[in-house]
């Protein structure tokens, strides 16, 4: 099956608490045998932190794939695994987790989910951040994301990853703002 976008629309919904052991299992698939698995509390207390930024992918009642994201203070990045980060107030939106099922790969789910996420982040956010791990950042410049490769990030994110970031389309503040604004990442 194909995404489209009607098709992209419907299955994309708010994360329920019924969701979190599909989540879960989706993640540990996803990153198996890595640093970057976090479990289930840590996923959920992301979750928890901003509930209008974070999606699932449903499939037939399946949990094909999600999407979380939280406030979270430019060049600054939640710890994996850790469940009692602090909630943060800022105007940047950081895409900590975005996994889709193996079988789904390659249909425009991914892209269906990030965006949604610039539509939920459009009102409240001047930008979203993320860690590209597993060699990832090629995609996500495809997204439009640039990478920040002075900040440091801890080895729990694995060798290749990069820390990016992207105004919000629509957000009134403009890439070349974006410079200006932070023109001196931690490293
Ligand atoms: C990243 C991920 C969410 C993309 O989901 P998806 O549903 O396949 O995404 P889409 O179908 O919208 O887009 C697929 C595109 O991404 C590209 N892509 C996939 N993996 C890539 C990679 N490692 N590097 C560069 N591009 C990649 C595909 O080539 C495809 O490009 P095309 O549209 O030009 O053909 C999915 O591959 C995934 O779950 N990966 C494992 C978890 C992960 O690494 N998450 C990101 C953490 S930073």
């Amino acid at each position: 099956m194909s995404g489209g976008a009607a098709g992209l629309d419907a299955r994309i919904r708010p994360v329920r608490d019924s969701d979190w052991p599909g989540i879960a299992a989706l993640e540990t698939a996803a990153y198996a045998g890595s640093s970057l698995t976090e479990g289930r509390a840590a996923l959920e207390s992301k979750g928890r932190a901003s509930p209008d930024t974070c999606f699932v992918l449903d499939i037939d009642g399946h949990v094909a794939g999600y999407l979380l994201s939280l406030p979270y203070p430019m060049f600054r990045y939640p710890a994996l695994a850790r469940s009692d980060d602090p909630l943060h107030d800022s105007r940047n939106l950081h895409l900590h987790d975005i996994v889709v099922a193996q079988e789904q790969r390659g249909r425009g789910w991914g892209g269906g989910l990030l965006a949604r996420l610039t539509a939920a982040a459009r009102p409240r956010f001047e930008h979203i951040s993320l860690v590209a791990v597993d060699g990832l950042a090629s995609f996500w410049a495809a997204h439009g994301y640039r990478a920040h490769s002075r900040v440091r990030l801890p080895e729990s994110y694995g060798d290749n990853a990069v820390y990016m970031s992207i105004a919000v389309p629509g957000s009134g503040t403009s890439p070349s703002k974006e410079v200006t604004r932070f023109p001196c990442p931690v490293s």
